[in-house]
């Protein structure tokens, strides 16, 4: 049976793929381990890599802003990412990079077990909902996959690249309070 400390312990030093080499912190997860939310991003930026915590640079502030809009904080979620070590000046990560975190990223998905999954942009939503995934036309969408209920919305970064895409993020964000109040509503409101 798997376990958080033998899930840590396995990763904390992972040479999985070229990205081991040149980051400063593997990036794991903030939030709640016993959530029944949970959020995914791609992966580390500057910020994250140097502080070894997700969202912790802008775009982390405005996902904290979000998460206030719908009456939550970090302490009630969990936040990780497709892969856990920082790709090279932010590129998206390779294919082959998230084959490498998957398991991880997967075992973390059991433990936790989440009753909704909210993927943070297009390449957490192409990884976890389905490889043709297109965020402007099935961004607040539901999917049912595994007992799970899984949504994309924006990604921060593309949020602060451009304003415009925030009134759309802003009614994923009241589909997902919905939801909450439907499948967790006792733990949330
Ligand atoms: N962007 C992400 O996708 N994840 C982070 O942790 C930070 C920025």
């Amino acid at each position: 049976m798997d376990s958080w400390e033998k899930l840590k312990n396995d990763c904390r030093g992972c040479m999985g793929c070229s990205l081991g080499r040149t980051r400063h912190h593997l990036v794991f997860a903030d939030g709640s381990e016993s959530a029944e939310l949970m959020f995914i991003g791609e992966g580390p930026g500057e910020q994250e890599d140097l502080q070894g915590l997700p969202f912790v640079g802008p775009a982390g502030k405005l996902l904290d802003q979000m998460l206030k809009m719908i009456d939550l904080d970090r302490s009630k979620v969990y936040i990780a990412n497709t892969v856990k070590c920082r790709p090279p000046g932010n590129r998206d990560p390779l294919a082959i990079e998230q084959e490498a975190c998957r398991g991880w990223l997967d075992r973390q998905i059991a433990l936790v077990d989440p009753k909704i999954i909210v993927c943070l942009g297009r390449i957490a939503a192409m990884e976890l909902i389905k490889e043709d995934f297109r965020i402007t036309r099935e961004h607040g969408q539901w999917f049912d996959i595994g007992g799970r209920r899984f949504m994309a919305t924006y990604h921060p970064s593309a949020l602060l690249r451009d304003p415009m895409k925030r009134p759309e993020a802003f009614m994923d964000l009241r589909e997902l309070r919905k939801e909450i109040r439907a499948v967790c509503a006792h733990t949330y409101l």
